[in-house]
């Protein structure tokens, strides 16, 4: 096996292929993009523009923390609000696959508006050895593999790609992340999909449902951090359940939870969860999100399943 490169190296790298050209990158309040950032910004300084792109699919005040958490290691960001426009993309769409290709080409739309405005060369990107092993073997489409999704990047917006960790797993990028000083709220963060709570809301992804999503995630988040899962999330259904309301039916939500082990993402066991958070859990989120009428808990590992819902 390789030897695993050491901060000191990745830095110069960038600095060598970067030169005095600009470079931008898009954080996406994961571990990822963060260390990817950090490390660019030590290699070349206020060369590198650094900007959040907010989809309106990120978890509850994410932008706000991630742009807290940066300005506290000196490190400006741009926070670019595109919500309307990803809404709008995703109207009326139900298939997983065409959720992540308007989810794609709107991001970069966005993006590709922002790097031509920062005259940035070279786009840092976050990404890492299982992104690379899942979209060559057909698993995933990633939206940070240009090739993959047709952007050949040497002409797509006429910038080079650097990729400070793509040799590395999860847990290696947060072992990185963490010696670059970066909060643990970040590199300890559960890994967030890029398409966002789109990627858990089954059916059409409206600001509506998200906003549910969002607000039941924030629950499963706050139920289960201190037994510190690989992921756990919670998930809408488009189909609706029959609850009871002060003695009457009441056609309503359905929302999943799911938790899952895991190393580096590539296969996942679902937690096995202590029954009283469970009950916790589906008690605060029936009584604090009245749409919802049932909670269920998802046991099916990866594979069969993947980990998110599209
Ligand atoms: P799946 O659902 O494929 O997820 O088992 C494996 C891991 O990848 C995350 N994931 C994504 N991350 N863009 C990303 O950056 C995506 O499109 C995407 N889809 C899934 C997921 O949260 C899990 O950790």
């Amino acid at each position: 096996m390789d030897e695993v490169k050491s901060i000191e190296q990745r830095i110069n790298e960038i600095r060598e292929t970067v030169g005095s050209e600009k470079a931008i990158s898009a954080l996406s309040g994961g571990v990822d993009s963060s260390a990817c950032t950090v490390l660019a910004h030590r290699a070349i300084g206020s060369n590198l523009k650094v900007i959040f792109i907010d989809d309106g699919l990120m978890r509850e005040k994410e932008p706000e923390q991630v742009s807290e958490a940066f300005r506290d290691l000196g490190i400006e960001v741009d926070i670019i609000d595109a919500k309307d426009e990803f809404f709008e993309a995703l109207k009326g769409k139900i298939d997983p696959e065409e959720k992540r290709k308007a989810f794609r080409s709107t991001f970069y739309t966005v993006f590709g508006r922002e790097v031509l405005k920062s005259e940035a060369k070279f786009l840092v990107q976050g990404t890492i050895a299982a992104d690379i092993i899942e979209t060559q073997g057909g698993v995933k489409t990633q939206h940070n593999i240009l090739e993959q999704i047709g952007i050949d990047p040497e002409k797509g917006f006429g910038f080079k790609v650097v990729e400070p960790v793509k040799d590395l797993f999860k847990h290696q990028v947060r072992e990185v992340a963490k010696e670059l000083g970066l909060p643990e709220m970040i590199y300890s963060r559960m890994p967030f999909p890029g398409p966002g709570l789109a990627t858990r809301v089954v059916g059409e992804v409206t600001a509506e449902r998200v906003a549910l999503v969002r607000r039941a995630t924030q629950i499963v988040e706050e139920e289960i951090e201190s037994l510190k899962p690989f992921q756990a999330f919670a998930v809408l259904l488009s189909d609706k359940g029959t609850g009871v309301e002060e003695g009457k039916r009441k056609f309503g939500e359905i929302v999943i939870v799911r938790s899952v082990e895991s190393k580096d993402a590539m296969t996942a066991e679902p937690t096995q969860l202590p029954w009283e958070v469970l009950t916790i859990i589906s008690k605060r989120i029936t009584e604090e999100i009245p749409e919802v009428v049932r909670v269920a808990y998802e046991i099916t590992p990866k594979p069969p399943a993947t980990i998110e819902y599209i």
